[in-house]
């Protein structure tokens, strides 16, 4: 897996509650950053073993840097917490070039649309349409004022005017009713939702049933999706095959085909391990997977010629995989 060096340059409060941090990372001397797109993400490896995804929220014209907001969560897998004890200023970081799985759509209009933390891709692509000169009114919705954790750079960009900005403690959240640029189905507008469980389910199916389209709607989840309901799953076991090598390995019921491949030392990119990242779609020659993430558009599940071997299974007894 390809992997960059990169400085800690700053460290930031990103809100007055304390939870989110802002870093800003930039090339180590002599290294130049890889190019992103709005809606990009990258893996960090805040230690040993221990991966993370997080979406840039600069603009994709801001050249020489990165910048990621990450929510502390000590209940969480331990990502926020080995950055927050870990990184200083001037520390360094090792990170994966850019990967872009919820890119901006060609549209005549876009609602970036954001619930807490999600708020950092619809923020870069805020920042790339408005650079483009694009027409978009950008959605944020948070408990309260403290708690937006990058409300100042709302409030001084060059959007500011354009942007709505929610806080529940003031009776103004998605469950009191939606603004009417979801609620209105005009035609070729993209909606961009991102935000954390609870809030996108219930933004898509009351914009759906107000007559968006579901193309018109785009979705980044932070949090895996529920898993299916009990007698929904299908071959809990099966083998998955190599097809380099022609060597299969049965996965039990309890491991993800990741963690069997793993194990016998088969190398594969993983980061979230939850399949909203998109680093592990695995080419699927023969088999049918059995799709659990959250990455694959309905045409690519359809498809089934890639599986994401960290959360998906197979529908049949053995899968070919093309590794
Ligand atoms: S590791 Fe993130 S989707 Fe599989």
């Amino acid at each position: 897996m390809k992997t960059l060096d990169v400085i800690v340059h700053a460290i930031s409060p990103a809100g007055t509650t304390g939870t989110s941090r802002s870093y800003e990372l930039r090339a180590a001397a002599g290294s130049t950053l890889p190019p992103f797109e709005a809606g990009a993400h990258i893996d960090v490896h805040p230690g040993p073993s221990l991966v993370r995804p997080y979406s840039l929220c600069n603009s994709p014209q801001d050249k020489g840097r990165y910048l990621i907001c990450v929510r502390h969560d000590d209940a969480g897998r331990g990502g926020s917490r080995a950055l927050r004890r870990d990184l200083t200023a001037g520390g360094r970081l090792r990170i994966s070039p850019p990967r872009n799985h919820s890119p901006l759509v060609a549209a005549e209009r876009h609602v970036p649309f954001a619930g807490g933390i999600g708020i950092t891709p619809p923020l870069s692509m805020a920042e790339a349409l408005a650079a483009r000169g694009a027409s978009f009114v950008p959605h944020h919705y948070t408990s309260s004022a403290a708690e937006a954790p990058p409300l100042e750079r709302l409030r001084t960009s060059a959007f500011a005017e354009r942007t709505v900005i929610h806080h529940s403690d003031q009776g103004d959240s998605v469950r009191a009713g939606l603004p009417a640029e979801l609620l209105v189905p005009e035609a070729d507008t993209a909606v961009h939702v991102c935000g954390p469980d609870g809030f996108m389910p219930h933004v898509v199916t009351e914009a759906t049933a107000a007559g968006r389209q579901p193309g018109q709607l785009h979705t980044e989840r932070f949090a895996p999706a529920a898993p299916p309901a009990a007698g929904d799953e299908v071959a809990t076991e099966s083998t998955v095959r190599i097809a380099s090598t022609g060597i299969g390995h049965p996965v039990p019921a309890d491991r993800t085909i990741a963690d069997v491949l793993t194990a016998h030392g088969v190398e594969v990119e993983l980061s979230c391990e939850q399949g909203i990242c998109g680093a592990c779609p695995t080419p699927v020659p023969d088999g049918e997977p059995d799709h659990r993430d959250e990455v694959q558009t309905p045409d690519e599940r359809a498809a089934g010629d890639r599986i994401t071997i960290c959360c998906s299974r197979a529908r049949t007894p053995e899968l070919l995989l093309g590794l």
